[in-house]
């Protein structure tokens, strides 16, 4: 079955729970992996990540959109780019909690974003449990977030719910993705803080085949690192 939970609250027991925040979670966790990061803890809260501090990791999160005070980065996906180091806390506002409350509930957590869509449906391929979870913003829906969960259903074959063919109604009336991603809320906050140039960087898509997956809880964050890619896997034209 394909679901949708259109909000991270919502969150629900699953085989597999597909974490999504477009804008900009989801998107800055797999550009720092397919990047050279060979871990992401995500952690609830700015208090939780600034606990995660060591020397040799760099923090990077976001409040209200701008980077979290004492943070090395925000949560901009360009910002990791260039890694620092192999491990990359990152505490923001929806998308993480989101992530810690799929890896309390669901058997196997993955992070997708428009970045690296044809890769996470390569991964899901062979899953029929699947719950694809809209991260939100503030207890609000988000239609980045669910544009991309009708993205994603629209491809994956078995049934779906209701809730899965909203959001595929929703996609197919966005042709053009950064059309979906500009007219949303979540866009909003960007443009407040002078980083709308992180919308359009969003709206790519599949230019890199990393998918962030759930590895194991380490002091209460959410490990992540890339998931083996499948035979299904594309090719990544990240640096291309
Ligand atoms: C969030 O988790 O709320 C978002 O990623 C916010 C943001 O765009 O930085």
């Amino acid at each position: 079955m394909i679901d949708v939970a259109f909000l991270g609250t919502a969150v629900r027991p699953a085989g597999t729970a597909v974490v999504i925040d477009v804008l900009r979670a989801t998107s800055t966790i797999t550009l720092a992996l397919a990047s050279g990061y060979e871990r992401v803890l995500v952690a609830g809260s700015i208090d939780e990540a600034t606990a995660l501090r060591t020397p040799e990791r760099t923090l990077a999160g976001e409040v209200g959109c701008a980077r979290a005070p004492g943070f090395d980065l925000g949560n901009s996906p360009e910002e990791t780019l260039t890694p620092r180091g192999a491990e990359l806390v990152l505490a923001t506002t929806n998308g993480a909690p989101a992530i810690v409350a799929a890896a309390a509930s669901a058997d196997e957590v993955l992070v997708a974003s428009l970045l690296n869509l044809d890769a996470v449906l390569a991964q899901l391929a062979e899953r029929d449990d699947v719950l694809l979870v809209c991260a939100g913003t503030d207890g609000r829906v988000s239609m980045e977030d669910v544009y991309l969960a009708g993205r994603l259903s629209a491809r994956l074959d078995g049934d779906r719910t209701d809730s899965a063919r909203v959001a595929e109604a929703l996609a197919a009336a966005y042709p053009d993705p950064f059309d979906a991603l500009s007219a949303s809320g979540g866009a909003v906050g960007l443009r407040r803080e002078g980083l709308e140039s992180d919308i359009s960087f969003c709206a790519q898509q599949s230019i890199v085949d990393v998918v962030g997956r759930l590895s194991e809880m380490v002091e209460g964050a959410a490990l992540l690192t890339a998931a083996p890619t499948t035979a299904a896997s594309p090719t990544s034209k990240l640096h291309s």
